[in-house]
């Protein structure tokens, strides 16, 4: 069984590439039996997941309770996480009982977040079941919840102790999910595996019908989140290369309420080009390199701009406030990440507004 294993300095745990069955299995029988496991997940991802689950829990003498929520980003709120709460409270749920996330990032950031809290923490469980949270969210203890002031303005550091991502659950993620993940997937590669990003560029075309490569390119990406996972747990210095795209796609991602005209990852893929452009107006990078991403962007199908939304005229200050509210400004100045070329970032708090304004009124088209 192939696993990468996250050694931090409080905390290891193993990402575990398996099918669910054999990912509970590693679990030590004596260490859950006669405890109660809360398993949260949503429509979407319970699907078939759910069932492979039970009956791979069903070897344990456990009681399970199960929390099944509506999809999507409106579920990171905090009127969710206590109500979340108060229903495994009610059920007499312990300090050492365990929460088990099936889900995408949105299930893995609000269990992660319950897990973190309630009782000041109890065990907790990840198995991923779409693209971005196998090769991103599941990785590196990043819980939470949004604010009406900004996305992930309340959370909390909680490693799992155990991370199983089953690539067999991805064949019933929708194409859209598919490609929002895609986006985190190759901005590992954009910020430490220029060699990932060459042998995604070969099989542009055959990667979502190949589970071979799509499981090499899974687990090279989310070796590259791990080791600076590894390096820097709590953001103080390069785990920030991960922002890459997210500063200005944040901003858009937040403009646009979280009501699914925009997912995460499209945001990020129009984030991370326009963090290329931002470079290349600063000299950082060549236009071929912002060319190289873009068109690998539009190969697979990708969004590089926001000219095919409809809507209402976006103001780009409007967008400049957004960015300025995010939580990784610093003393009111915003922190870009920025690549200097594939495979390699620096970050900078000195870009002048009226550079991002440019980069802004380019991706807007106005
Ligand atoms: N914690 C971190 O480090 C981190 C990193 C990146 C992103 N995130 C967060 O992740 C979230 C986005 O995650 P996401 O893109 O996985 O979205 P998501 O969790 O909303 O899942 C996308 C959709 O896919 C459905 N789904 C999930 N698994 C499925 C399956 N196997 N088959 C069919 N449908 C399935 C869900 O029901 C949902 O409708 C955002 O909230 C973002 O902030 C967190």
């Amino acid at each position: 069984m192939r696993a990468i294993e996250v050694n931090l300095v409080k905390d290891t745990y193993k990402v575990l590439y398996s099918d669910i069955q054999q990912g509970i299995q590693t679990i030590q029988p004596k260490s859950i039996n006669g405890r109660k496991i809360a398993i949260i997940s949503d429509e979407g991802a319970a699907n078939d997941n759910l069932d492979v689950l039970k009956k791979a829990l069903s070897d344990f003498s456990i009681e399970t309770i199960e929390i099944i929520l509506p999809p999507g980003e409106k579920n990171k709120e905090l009127m969710v996480v206590g109500n979340i709460i108060d229903k495994i409270l009610s059920k007499k749920f312990e300090r050492g009982d365990l929460i088990i996330g099936l889900g995408g990032g949105v299930i893995g950031d609000l269990s992660g977040f319950v897990a973190g809290i309630v009782h000041r923490g109890v065990r907790f469980i990840n198995i991923p079941t779409t693209l971005l949270a196998q090769v991103d969210s599941s990785i590196g203890g990043k819980t939470g919840v949004n604010s009406k002031y900004g996305k992930n303005l309340i959370g909390c550091f909680k490693q799992p102790e155990l991370v199983i991502c089953d690539i067999n659950s991805l064949s019933t993620l929708p194409k859209r999910d598919l490609l929002a993940g895609y986006s985190e997937l190759v901005k590992h590669a954009l910020i430490g595996d220029a060699e990932l990003f060459s042998f995604l560029q070969d099989n542009v075309k055959n990667i979502f019908n190949d589970y071979s490569v799509l499981q090499e390119a899974i687990y090279r990406s989310a070796l590259v989140k791990a080791d600076i996972v590894m390096k820097d747990t709590h953001e103080k210095n390069i785990r920030a290369h991960l922002n890459l795209g997210h500063t200005y796609g944040h901003a858009i991602e937040s403009y646009y309420k979280y009501d699914g005209r925009l997912l995460h990852g499209e945001a990020i893929s129009i984030g991370i080009i326009m963090a290329f452009k931002t470079s290349f107006s600063l000299g950082l990078c060549t236009t071929d390199q912002l060319h190289i991403v873009e068109d690998h962007f539009n190969k697979i199908g990708l969004l590089t701009d926001l000219k095919s939304l409809n809507g209402k005229k976006i103001l780009p200050e409007k967008i400049i406030d957004l960015m300025k509210s995010d939580k990784k400004v610093t003393n009111g100045s915003i922190n870009l990440v920025l690549p200097k070329e594939i495979g390699s970032v620096e970050i900078r708090n000195d870009v002048n507004e009226s550079v991002i304004l440019d980069v802004l009124h380019e991706t807007f088209n106005h």
